[in-house]
């Protein structure tokens, strides 16, 4: 562990994970995955993770990148919802609705460094009862730990009232290596038939529609840059692909692997398993252009696409969707894996 700057006259943590080839760094604002090195068809480490190099700079930005958000993710239409019998407001920070939990979602919040070993760390937050409107102080702790050429991801919860549990990660990956372009070259592929369309403002419409004979149909792989600007009004409305796809889901098999992304220069596949009902593919359209980056890396629209595994966007507006309702005292528990491999 080692200093990474301060926020508020308080300390920030750099921690640096290294296993089986691969190698991490998290930060303590936000839980956030600063860097992930992984070998390229050559051998060679690449930091396939957007990130800044000062927490200045994390705190200036508002992309969430590489953050961990919660504890709801996503967005709330009309900044409300009911929780139990009570009508709940919350931030309206994107436009009327809520995104990523409010103004003062775990993403910049300082965690507590819980344990730390040479491959895992476990960090904890706690979101006081009313902050952005949620009730109930509920407390996360999420674990990084690097095995076998991959990152998993873990996320217990409890709450000591009903609330909204939802959390995700929000790291930007660019596979051929962060700060050398953007993914239109990448190829992805997502495991699922059906997705959530939405309005104009990114909200559910409260369908669920079938991907087949669409763009968005990603059950076989697809060159990013190849669909990417058809004139489909789902993706025209969100500037390119910012929806939740609804993977298969199995009683008797919760963890699967929901999408798998390949990048033609350094040759470096990543699969993302997950237990969660859905998975948010966001190509990064609004991140600004000319945003400076760590290690002189310039990002702008589409420098990183993320893969947000989640519950569906405003689920709790939508009785018909999987439930984010986390019971009082319930624990919580999900797993997120991404496995790195040259192909
Ligand atoms: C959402 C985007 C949003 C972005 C914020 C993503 O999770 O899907 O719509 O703009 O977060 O950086």
């Amino acid at each position: 562990m080692e200093p990474f700057g301060s926020l508020n006259n308080t300390q920030i943590d750099l921690i640096r994970l290294e296993n089986g080839g691969l190698s991490a760094e998290i930060l303590s604002c936000g839980a956030t995955l600063r860097s992930l090195r992984v070998p390229d068809r050559e051998g060679r480490p690449l930091d396939v993770v957007l990130g800044f190099d000062s927490v200045e700079e994390y705190a200036a930005q508002d992309c969430y990148i590489g953050a961990t958000v919660g504890p709801n993710a996503n967005r709330i239409g009309g900044a409300a919802c009911t929780i139990g019998k009570t009508r709940r407001r919350l931030d309206a920070n994107d436009g009327k609705n809520n995104l990523h939990s409010g103004f003062a979602g775990m993403d910049r919040q300082l965690w507590e460094v819980m344990a730390v070993s040479e491959e895992a760390v476990t960090l904890l937050c706690t979101h006081p009862d009313g902050r952005g409107g949620l009730p109930g102080d509920l407390n996360l702790a999420v674990t990084y730990w690097l095995d076998e050429g991959a990152l998993l991801i873990e996320y217990r919860a409890v709450s000591e009232r009903d609330t909204l549990c939802n959390p995700t990660n929000h790291s930007y990956f660019n596979l051929d290596g962060q700060g050398s372009g953007d993914i239109l070259a990448h190829r992805i592929q997502i495991a699922a038939d059906r997705f959530t369309p939405t309005d104009a403002h990114s909200i559910p419409t409260g369908a669920i529609q079938a991907v087949s004979g669409s763009v968005m149909d990603l059950t076989q792989p697809v060159r990013i840059g190849d669909r990417i600007d058809d004139p489909e009004p789902q993706l025209r409305q969100a500037g390119g692909y910012d929806h939740n796809w609804i993977p298969e889901q199995r009683e008797d098999e919760p963890f699967r692997r929901v999408a798998q992304v390949w990048a033609a220069r350094s040759g470096i596949r990543m699969e993302v398993w997950t237990d969660r009902p859905g998975v948010q593919f966001y190509s990064g359209n609004y991140i600004p252009a000319g945003l400076k980056g760590k290690d002189g890396a310039v990002y702008g629209p589409r420098s990183g696409l993320c893969l947000e595994t989640q519950a569906w966007p405003d689920a709790p507006n939508h009785p018909d969707f999987p439930a984010t309702l986390l019971r009082a005292g319930k624990e919580w528990q999900s797993r997120t894996l991404y496995r790195f491999s040259v192909e």
